[in-house]
């Protein structure tokens, strides 16, 4: 029998629809939670596994008194270590570093803030502490009544599974650790709970691509940063290419910051913070923020490198233009703007020439400059600064 077209096109779309849904109702859920990159402060760069309840509530205290929340650093991240033993039903409970969850909770929520937690799909976190396996809703559920809001889920020991049970078959190592992911997103929404979810397995098995299949709202794109130029700069520069992957609600994460914690210079740090931005990574600080100088401020509160960074189109920059050491990128932001950071990684300052025809941009743009917070008026053709050693100078035009 013929059928008519639009019966035929009405079966199309209903299987277009059934294919898509499941999907699309996921990332429509997750966008509304990270619409932009997370921001906040993570424990584990400076803490590691002495971080405590005192710390966290310490850490909450200074993002507000420093005017850090105000420029939209929310969360308050406790990264592995909090994890105490199971009670014989089951239920994680913290150790004695925390010994009230909730009310740390409470606490925090009272500042304006949002809570963070951490744990693994492994049967112990990096730390040898107890992750989630084989109790991924209780913990999730656990984790709702707390009142937390964010969940970094940590590969860790989840890993050795993996080769245990397929050794020597990658693929079907790949297809656990995303089984793995997906049964913790099913938990956290099952718990109906809000709960952005931060992916870390280091950028295995190309996360970016899956990434967003098993709705996490962030993935780790490589192995852990430190607090030094070489690996701050590798990592960070290492990201070209990577921005077709990210948008709203689901972004890619090359860890946490380093800002602050003393071993990279304020050139290097504010190339760190202003690759970050570029990059449209998330921002979570990773020093004592009650014992922060002027510079580390300075840095973690420029208002306008975090503009960059929270743009709302969500467009991730890239690289374009390098020779040797001496890299600049561009970021396309909403409105026609443009971010433009000038990068000279080698061991001299040197001047540095934007060509605005070769990076494909408009003749004559207004420019300001992102560090110096000095209106440039209107540039022609291109633009030229001598940048430090390791440093930036990062500009925002519009034509
Ligand atoms: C891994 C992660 C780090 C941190 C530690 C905690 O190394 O990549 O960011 O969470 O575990 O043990």
């Amino acid at each position: 029998m013929r059928r008519p077209t639009s019966f035929k096109l009405s079966c199309l779309l209903l299987a277009a629809a059934v294919m898509v849904l499941p999907a699309s109702k996921a990332v429509a859920q997750n966008s509304q939670l990270a619409a932009t990159p997370p921001m906040g402060w993570n424990s584990w760069n400076h803490f590691a596994g002495k971080v405590t309840e005192a710390d966290v509530r310490a850490a909450a205290d200074a993002m507000v008194a420093s005017g850090m929340r105000d420029a939209g650093y929310i969360y308050v991240n406790i990264d592995d270590t909090w994890e105490g033993q199971r009670d014989a039903a089951g239920n994680i409970q913290p150790n004695s570093k925390f010994p009230d969850m909730k009310g740390l909770a409470d606490y925090v929520h009272s500042k304006g803030l949002k809570l963070g937690i951490y744990s693994s799909p492994g049967p112990k976190t990096c730390a040898g502490y107890p992750g989630s396996y084989g109790h991924e809703q209780q913990d999730a559920d656990t984790y709702a009544k707390w009142g937390i809001d964010y969940l970094k889920y940590d590969l860790c020991s989840y890993h050795g599974i993996m080769k245990r049970e397929a050794p020597g078959d990658p693929q079907k190592q790949w297809k656990m650790m995303q089984a793995a992911y997906d049964k913790m997103h099913e938990a956290l929404l099952h718990t109906h709970r809000p709960i952005v979810y931060s992916m870390c397995q280091y950028g295995l098995d190309a996360v970016w691509s899956w990434g967003p299949s098993v709705r996490g709202n962030l993935w780790r794109t490589t192995g852990d940063i430190k607090d030094n130029y070489a690996r701050m700069s590798m990592i960070g520069f290492s990201q070209a290419g990577l921005g077709r992957y990210a948008g709203p609600g689901h972004w890619n994460d090359p860890d946490m910051l380093e800002v602050g914690n003393g071993h990279m210079t304020p050139d290097e740090y504010r190339t760190h913070m202003s690759l970050w931005a570029m990059l449209a990574a998330p921002l979570l600080a990773g020093n004592d923020l009650s014992k922060m100088d002027d510079t580390t401020k300075s840095i973690l509160l420029n208002r306008d490198v975090i503009a960059v960074d929270q743009d709302r189109m969500g467009r991730q920059g890239n690289r374009a233009q390098a020779t040797g050491p001496f890299e600049i990128w561009t970021r396309r932001l909403s409105d026609g703007a443009w971010a433009i950071a000038l990068f000279n990684r080698s061991r001299y300052a040197y001047p540095m020439t934007a060509d605005f025809q070769k990076l494909g941009l408009a003749p004559s743009l207004h420019a300001r400059d992102l560090w110096s917070h000095r209106d440039l008026g209107v540039l022609h053709n291109s633009f030229t600064a001598t940048v430090p050693s390791h440093g930036v100078v990062m500009l925002r035009v519009q034509p």
